[in-house]
């Protein structure tokens, strides 16, 4: 296999070692799933190869407006035809854990019926190649790429949507089932609600609260038909959930400002989580909702037993705290990073995942996704000097390991991003990655955070 560096721009000082980051001496657990995860529509490209069909996100990305500068993942970081050498860098990283996602119109182009053979071969390559280079794979069944067929019968605001969902679910773990340790439903249930749905900035696009919410059912609900389906197939692995959850914080000491921040924390937090591992949706959510609202009408008897059908583990996605006002909104308290909606505030990962623990109980835990965005370019030498990553990402874990010093059964690590990839409506401007991705000649250059990350790894500890 070639060298990671030589898929660097051959400049000489591009492969000399980076200088050694302060260590803080944080040991972590024998074993710890160092990892790093992406999504298929980020990275994969070939829009239109092996017969995959159109997802909500080329619709939206190809719709005037929509994207920065029209961005539109049809070749994204080209990861559907460069799988190979992808898999050699991350090897080169020492990953123990990579959590990629399947895009369901690569196995049932128009969202139903036989599963498309080509589609599930591609992912087998994949997940071949994973456990040739001793990598576990985690897979994601659903990473908002909607087939849009689907979408044209009502997409997640149609209840027989989640059915399908299922359908296509029992498809990948019939076709794959055997090779993945650990699977995870949906991923960020809420970001489809809130960004898909309440402002309209991800597909589908609409502003639309009521319909917001019925999808938030029903998006759960399919989460816990997958479930079933995945305990019906008799394959080996676990599967659970991948949310993204938002510790909130009272703006200021009012009693109004702490009322307002349970509530926030309802719509944020508990909306997901006493669904699926309680077994009830939250009573104030459900009573700031109303009896009246799509949601509530659409919530049959027995729904909550599927939805809260046993996982094996939960998956936590902590980008950023909000602080909440006393008359419901929110303001900023910390600097944020490139993405406007991210404050740097790595204590929440502390507080969210101690959180999670002592009102869930010690259901394995795993992080599937922490990161920053940053506006890398390389550097003269062709060296990429991401420190600020390196800074966020230390401190995010210092706040991890204290959390696993306090109880919390975290397993798993996992960096958003391996690559740069496509930032859904902010296009490519945004880079994520650990390595820096060229788009004009598809190159790929280990960031110096990409270093880093090896070093940690190869030490286990930060
Ligand atoms: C959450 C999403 O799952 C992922 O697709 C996205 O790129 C990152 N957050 C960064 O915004």
């Amino acid at each position: 296999r070639r060298h990671l560096l030589h898929h660097t721009a051959a400049s000489p000082t591009s492969e000399l070692p980076p200088e050694p980051e302060p260590v803080l001496g944080l040991h972590f657990p024998d074993g710890f799933g160092w990892g790093a995860a992406t999504s298929a529509y980020q990275i994969e490209g070939a829009a239109k190869h092996d017969g995959r069909g159109t997802s909500i996100w080329d619709t939206f990305s190809h719709t005037p407006g929509r994207t920065r500068g029209g961005d539109n993942g049809d070749v994204a970081a080209d990861h559907y035809h460069r799988y190979l050498s992808d898999l050699d860098l991350m090897q080169e990283l020492g990953l123990r854990t990579y959590r990629f996602s399947i895009s369901w119109p690569r196995i049932q182009a128009d969202g139903r019926g036989t599963p498309n053979q080509r589609g599930l071969d591609f992912y087998r390559r994949l997940v071949d190649g994973l456990h040739e280079r001793g990598i576990t794979p985690m897979a994601t069944l659903y990473h908002w790429d909607l087939p849009q067929s689907l979408q044209d019968v009502g997409g997640w605001e149609s209840r027989d949507v989640a059915h399908r969902f299922a359908d296509y679910a029992d498809a990948v773990f019939r076709g794959l089932g055997a090779e993945v340790a650990t699977w995870l439903t949906i991923n960020e249930p809420k970001t489809v609600v809130q960004n898909g749905y309440l402002q309209g900035h991800h597909a589908p696009g609409r502003q639309d609260p009521a319909a917001a919410y019925l999808v938030a059912h029903h998006l759960q609900l399919a989460h816990g038909l997958a479930v079933q389906a995945f305990r019906g197939s008799g394959e080996p692995g676990r599967i659970g959930p991948a949310l993204n959850l938002h510790p909130c914080y009272p703006a200021d000491d009012s009693a109004a400002a702490e009322a307002a921040t349970r509530l926030y924390d309802g719509y944020e937090n508990r909306l997901y989580l006493d669904s699926i591992l309680k077994g009830r949706y939250p009573a104030d959510v459900l009573a700031d909702l109303g009896p009246d609202s799509r949601m509530v009408r659409g919530i049959r008897d027995g729904d909550l037993a599927i939805i809260s059908a046993p996982v094996d583990l939960l998956a936590v996605q902590y980008y950023t705290p909000i602080y909440v006002t006393n008359d419901g909104g929110s303001v900023r308290r910390w600097p944020t990073s490139q993405a406007e909606w991210q404050q740097i505030y790595p204590a929440g990962m502390y507080d969210i995942l101690t959180r999670v623990t002592r009102d869930y109980g010690d259901v394995p835990l795993t992080i599937t996704e922490n990161g920053l965005p940053t506006p890398d370019r390389p550097d003269a030498d062709g060296t990429i000097d991401d420190t600020g990553r390196i800074s966020f990402l230390r401190d995010h874990l210092a706040a991890a390991h204290r959390a696993i010093t306090d109880g919390v059964p975290l397993e798993s690590f996992h960096v958003w991003s391996l690559l740069d990839n496509f930032e859904w409506n902010e296009g490519y401007d945004q880079r994520w990655g650990l390595i820096y991705v060229d788009y004009a000649t598809q190159e790929r250059i280990l960031k110096r955070s990409g270093h880093w990350y090896r070093q940690v790894i190869a030490a286990n500890v930060i």
